[in-house]
């Protein structure tokens, strides 16, 4: 495995390595959920190149740039036992060079709900994003269901921009209790830990009440709300069904539609979904 911290010896040794290539763009302190991205991709491709970067410009003035967690030498130990090729971790002075000037904005699908919540925050990831693909040229890239709204926003990006690559989602990996990993969770203290199972209870409880025929979406939206109210730590930013593309919020549930929730417990923001279909 090679690790690579330059962007010069990245573009030179991607002219070296076998077609395809598959990209798995991470801020590092992997997890089961991004390890299974890493699988996915050594089993779809020749080459597989994992980048890791803390990219500031996705965080907000207030939010966890400064303390997001990091352990580089455990993330090696990791990628080198799912077989990655490269691992390219450039640091913040090489991706963002003083006078940087050029944005990425995707409108309209990054209006709502993590757009909403996180100014921003879009612009940043689709800007480093499409950094990584002009770096990497990745035939394939792989990004998490987790994060519905992100693998949205890259997948209009690539679309409207005519990039050359496909983008593939990789579904939520969870612990056994149904919470979706993140390297956000040690955050959580052992009673706010607890708190958080709400959210996939709520979630688990959307698809219930979907399986047992409910179709109007503010019904659901008033059950899974109540559910997490029961959780004094808890409070929600927002619970979203939204259509799985535009991401417009629904009256009436269809096949398939994002049920998605955003909540704070403490000083962490946790995020999580699923598609009803
Ligand atoms: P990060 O939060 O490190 O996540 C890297 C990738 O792992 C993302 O595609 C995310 O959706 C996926 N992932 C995280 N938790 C997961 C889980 N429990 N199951 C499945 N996949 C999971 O997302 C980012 O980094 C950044 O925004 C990035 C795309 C790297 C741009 O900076």
């Amino acid at each position: 495995m090679k690790v690579i911290e330059k962007i010069a010896a990245m573009k030179q040794l991607r002219q070296q390595i076998a077609e395809p290539v598959g990209l798995v763009p991470t801020m590092g302190y992997l997890h089961k959920g991004h390890l299974a991205l890493v699988k996915q991709a050594r089993a779809e491709n020749p080459s597989v190149v994992v980048s890791i970067f803390v990219n500031p410009t996705q965080f907000g003035h207030r939010e966890d740039f400064r303390r997001y967690p990091c352990d580089t030498q455990r993330d090696l130990t990791l990628l080198e036992k799912e077989g990655t090729d490269i691992v390219f971790m450039p640091s913040v002075a090489e991706m963002y060079p003083e006078q940087f000037n050029s944005w990425i904005e995707v409108s309209k699908v990054t209006e709502r709900l993590e757009g909403a919540s996180r100014p921003g925050h879009f612009r940043g990831v689709a800007t480093v994003v499409a950094k990584l693909f002009n770096i990497i040229e990745p035939t394939r890239a792989y990004f998490g269901q987790k994060d519905a709204q992100q693998a949205t926003v890259i997948r209009k990006m690539v679309t409207d921009l005519n990039m050359n690559l496909k983008i593939i989602a990789v579904p939520t990996v969870r612990e056994p209790d149904g919470l979706a990993m993140s390297s956000r969770n040690i955050y959580l203290n052992p009673q706010e830990r607890q708190a958080a199972l709400a959210l996939y209870q709520s979630l688990s409880l959307a698809q219930k009440l979907w399986l047992q025929g409910e179709r109007d979406a503010d019904r659901i939206r008033q059950e899974m709300k109540a559910l997490i109210q029961g959780q004094p730590l808890v409070d929600i930013e927002y619970i979203s069904i939204a259509d799985t593309e535009t991401l417009d919020e629904l009256d009436t549930v269809k096949s398939p539609s994002l049920v998605s929730i955003a909540v704070r417990i403490g000083k962490t923001r946790l995020i999580d979904n699923i598609v009803l279909e």
